[in-house]
């Protein structure tokens, strides 16, 4: 999704918003631009396709290198194609104010009609170029331009977070959010502005989130937050910038995807430190600020997702249920927020998302919340917009995820709801020994993970067989069945393979018609209660002459007799089989990816983030 950057400072403004821009590309984009403010005016350059475009035409046609405040943008088309004309920055047609603008603008057509009958030209098809529009119109009258911004603002429906600069004040940027992040730091006299805090890692030690309904203005070296609509000054807390130094560089790895699924065993020891009791075989989750009395009344959990985390929601529903009895169903939040869902007295809504930011997830946060629900989220990204709206919740502590595709989220995800789970069951039914088995079962997670990172190069091997495929199924039981879902779907988002989840038993129901020699099933058959029943659909399978690539338990010479791509996990239990599984899955689709020279880390048509419906 779009990304901003914006720098004012006393060093040049050029460089800082470039590799700020490069920081986001994970992000997803079609096209990216620069504006750089100073006394010739703003000089604006901008391309499509990536970052490397726009170098090539800023080399073409340089702007002001001693520049030293600018704002830039990574663009994601909604309204209007992938064009210049439609890339950000956009300037009023004087050149006077230069924005960029992250989110939707609902009234764009009326606006635009308004400042097309003032006599106003438009040069885009976006919706974005009429806030050019407005704050030009009220910089007169407002005599700055976080007062025109303001007053511009007033008129706009729907969410953004932009910046702006101005010929007026060549060293101040003013942006302002609604619905659409924007994160604000200062350093060694410089401020930047960016939508996403991994872009200023390494720039300021801290950064402070701007809340909806807020405006600043930013100068060299300080700030001041004020409301949009009533204009009195705002006070936001910082929050320090805990990136660890080249947490947002490869270190070596062809690709952050490989780094990300590498850095797995480390990430899921970052979730759970601190907060498995191995005594009293319970989780500690203070973030939740529930206690007893409030776990004990609930008579039902609603778990609420997009994409990947809804996967990893489901294996957390199956996990409430049994572990604390407590009926647990899981809702695509596009759906829950749409459909006017019953939620009854003493539901928990728990929403989880990696970035915090997702748009249909926060949306059935609120509704969750208008409803009467207890809504808690389970977020990566500190500070992130679900998170804080949440108020209670957890956070996955897995690091930045600079890859497309989810990979150590989704593990993250896992354990942080079989904590959850644990925690409930503890205060309601299950006994301490069975608390205790389920702790030293999440302890083990990160050992069972290394296990099977080692066998990267028998899974690459495995993969070269299948790269030339046009299809795939995955199928699997009980919590391998979202592991099914979750393994299809990486499939898809990397090597642009169609690939298909399935619950094992559901396959003869349909897709075995489309079973021959040149269809893989990736059969999900670890030691546990559908181990058995799983091996009677590979035979299936066989039958249809389907090659099959197991993903089974270390010793288990049954899954032989119908395969030899066998890809091993250690003995574990049910409920954290899937871990293992899913980091097989990833590698499975990171090779054939590879192998098929698809750009892994940005996949075509996807975002990391998506905050449009
Ligand atoms: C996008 C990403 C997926 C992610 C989904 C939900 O589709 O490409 O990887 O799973 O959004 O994102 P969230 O940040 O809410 O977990």
């Amino acid at each position: 999704m779009c990304g901003i950057i914006g720098f004012t400072g006393r060093a040049a403004a050029l460089p800082v918003l470039l590799s700020g821009l490069r920081r986001m590309e994970y992000r997803g984009y079609d096209s990216a631009g620069v504006a750089v403010v100073s006394a010739g005016g703003i000089q604006c350059r901008r391309a499509v396709g990536k970052v490397s475009a726009l170098d090539a035409a800023l080399a073409a046609d340089p702007v002001d290198a001693s520049a030293t405040c600018g704002i830039g943008h990574t663009r994601w088309a909604t309204h209007g194609a992938p064009a210049v004309r439609n890339a950000h920055p956009h300037l009023s047609p004087d050149g006077r104010v230069a924005v960029v603008h992250n989110g939707i603008i609902d009234n764009y057509a009326a606006l635009r009609e308004g400042i097309k009958s003032r006599g106003g030209v438009f040069r885009s098809e976006t919706d974005s170029e009429a806030l050019a529009h407005l704050i030009r119109e009220k910089l007169d009258d407002a005599g700055s331009l976080i007062e025109a911004t303001c007053r511009a603002l007033q008129n706009v429906e729907g969410t953004y977070g932009i910046a702006v600069v101005c010929t007026d004040a060549p060293d101040e940027i003013v942006v302002a959010r609604k619905g659409s992040p924007v994160v604000i730091g200062t350093a060694d006299g410089a401020s930047f502005v960016a939508s996403d805090a991994a872009a200023l890692a390494g720039r300021t030690q801290s950064v402070t989130f701007l809340d909806d309904g807020d405006a600043a203005l930013l100068k060299p070296g300080s700030f001041e937050i004020r409301s949009i609509s009533a204009g009195a000054a705002v006070v936001r807390p910082a929050t320090p910038l805990d990136f660890a130094p080249g947490a947002v560089e490869k270190g070596g790895f062809e690709h952050f995807m490989l780094k990300e699924i590498f850095e797995q065993p480390e990430a899921l020891e970052n979730c759970l430190r601190g907060r498995l009791l191995s005594e009293d075989g319970t989780a500690k989750l203070s973030g939740l600020h529930l206690d007893a009395r409030e776990i004990a009344s609930l008579s039902g959990i609603v778990v609420t997702a997009c994409g990947t985390s809804y996967y990893a929601g489901l294996h957390g529903a199956y996990a409430f249920e049994q572990f604390a009895g407590i009926p647990a169903r899981i809702e695509q939040a596009a759906e829950f927020r749409y459909r006017n869902p019953i939620v009854a007295p003493d539901t928990a809504l728990v929403s989880l998302s990696q970035s915090g930011e997702t748009a249909d997830t926060l949306a059935a946060v609120r509704e969750a919340k208008r409803k009467g629900a207890l809504v808690l989220s389970i977020c990566n990204v500190v500070g992130s917009t679900i998170a804080r709206e949440a108020g209670r919740g957890i956070y996955l502590h897995a690091g930045p995820e600079i890859g497309v595709a989810s990979t150590k989220a989704f593990l993250c995800q896992v354990a942080a709801l079989g904590m959850m789970a644990l925690l409930f069951g503890r205060t309601r039914r299950l006994s301490c020994e069975d608390g205790r088995a389920i702790v030293s079962a999440l302890e083990a997670l990160p050992d069972l993970v290394r296990a099977v990172l080692s066998q990267n190069d028998k899974i690459a091997a495995i993969a070269e067989k299948y790269a030339g495929a046009r299809d795939a199924f995955f199928i699997g039981r009980g919590y391998q069945y979202p592991a099914a879902l979750e393994g299809a779907l990486k499939l898809k988002e990397i090597s642009y393979l169609h690939a298909e989840g399935y619950h094992a038993a559901e396959l003869k129901h349909g897709p075995i018609a489309l079973l021959d020699e040149n269809v893989p099933v990736v059969a999900l058959v670890p030691q546990g209660p559908g181990h058995d029943k799983t091996l009677g659909n590979i035979q299936e399978c066989r039958a249809r002459n389907a090659p099959v690539v197991a993903i089974a338990t270390e010793g288990d010479s049954a899954v032989e007799a119908f395969t030899a791509d066998v890809v091993r996990v250690p003995p574990c239990p049910e409920f954290t089989a899937a871990v293992p599984v899913v980091v097989a899955e990833q590698l499975f689709a990171y090779h054939v990816a590879r192998l098929r020279g698809e750009p892994i880390d940005q996949p075509r048509n996807l975002a990391k983030s998506v905050t449009v419906e």
